[in-house]
């Protein structure tokens, strides 16, 4: 077939993919094909659009490298990223709700004993962060491992001050007691614009949007048996709740983060200034 046009290109295209071997890729690929071709049939973009469009998409390219990945970023501000996790984590009653994993995490944090305080000699206000693991009907997961990051006070990562912090500043693994429980010690982060310095940060200031994102603390939460848990606890009141640049925040995962004057903090040592408090009870979704 030829003299392809407006009236026949898309089942064309469609005719043509419908020779993939795999069902899967058979499906997406014709998926593809039909919102793609309907997309550009709604905006009729002009060859300067066009243009302008393959070019984000290759800076967006140009702007990944080992520590960097612009089109994860775009997936989250587009909110593809949390569509997709919902899509994958409709989650039982009992269980927590999942969110975004971000840029920041690090595999292989070193394991600390309960208590530990992952935030030595960085300034900020004390923070002491506690809860409990269980399955979704309340019983205790004991060994669990948790993975937890932060932000500093002024909303930078360890990756991202590297001379000033060093690396697993801010983040640690635990592992939970007999009962599920576990406790830490950090320094109160504070809400931060996602990077804003390339293609992504240009999409949004076009489409009048901000990059910041909430104050929150993230936890990644695994256990034989049940499915590992991505999640973040927001600070309640935060003035980004309502506009999270990556469409993160769930009610769920909002807690007051109480503070306390100078006194004895909740793991029985001394503080000489006010303090935070963060408790979070999670719950694990058993394995398919
Ligand atoms: C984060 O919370 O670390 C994050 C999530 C998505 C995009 C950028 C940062
Ligand atoms: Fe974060």
């Amino acid at each position: 077939m030829r003299n392809f046009d407006e009236s026949n290109i898309t089942e064309a295209v469609r005719d043509r993919v419908s020779a993939a071997p795999d069902p899967r890729t058979r499906a997406i690929s014709d998926a593809l094909v039909r919102h793609l071709h309907a997309f550009v049939r709604e905006i009729e973009p002009t060859f300067a659009e066009w243009e302008a469009a393959i070019g984000f998409l290759t800076q967006t390219g140009h702007m990944c490298d080992d520590k960097r990945q612009e089109f994860i970023l775009l997936s989250d501000t587009l909110g593809v990223s949390m569509l997709v996790d919902a899509i994958n984590h409709r989650m039982p009653e009992g269980a927590t709700e999942s969110t975004v994993l971000g840029p920041f995490f690090v595999a292989a944090a070193p394991e600390l004993p309960l208590g530990t305080d992952i935030s030595p000699g960085i300034a900020g206000e004390p923070m002491f962060i506690s809860g409990r693991v269980s399955d979704p009907d309340g019983r205790p997961i004991a060994g669990a491992v948790i993975d937890t990051w932060h932000s500093d006070d002024d909303g930078y990562y360890d990756v991202q001050k590297l001379d000033e912090h060093g690396h697993f500043a801010m983040r640690a693994r635990f592992r939970t007691d007999a009962d599920g429980r576990f406790h830490y010690r950090t320094i109160k982060p504070a809400a931060y614009p996602i990077p804003h310095d390339g293609p992504v940060g240009r999409m949004l200031e076009a489409q009048g949007r901000h990059p910041w994102r909430p104050a929150h603390v993230h936890f990644m939460i695994a256990a034989p048996g049940y499915e590992t848990l991505v999640t973040h606890v927001f600070e309640a009141g935060d003035q980004y709740l309502d506009s999270d640049s990556v469409f993160g925040v769930k009610q769920s995962l909002i807690r007051e983060w109480p503070r306390h004057p100078a006194g004895i903090a909740p793991d029985g040592t001394a503080v000489d200034q006010p303090f935070a408090t963060l408790t979070y009870d999670f719950g694990l979704k058993p394995a398919a």
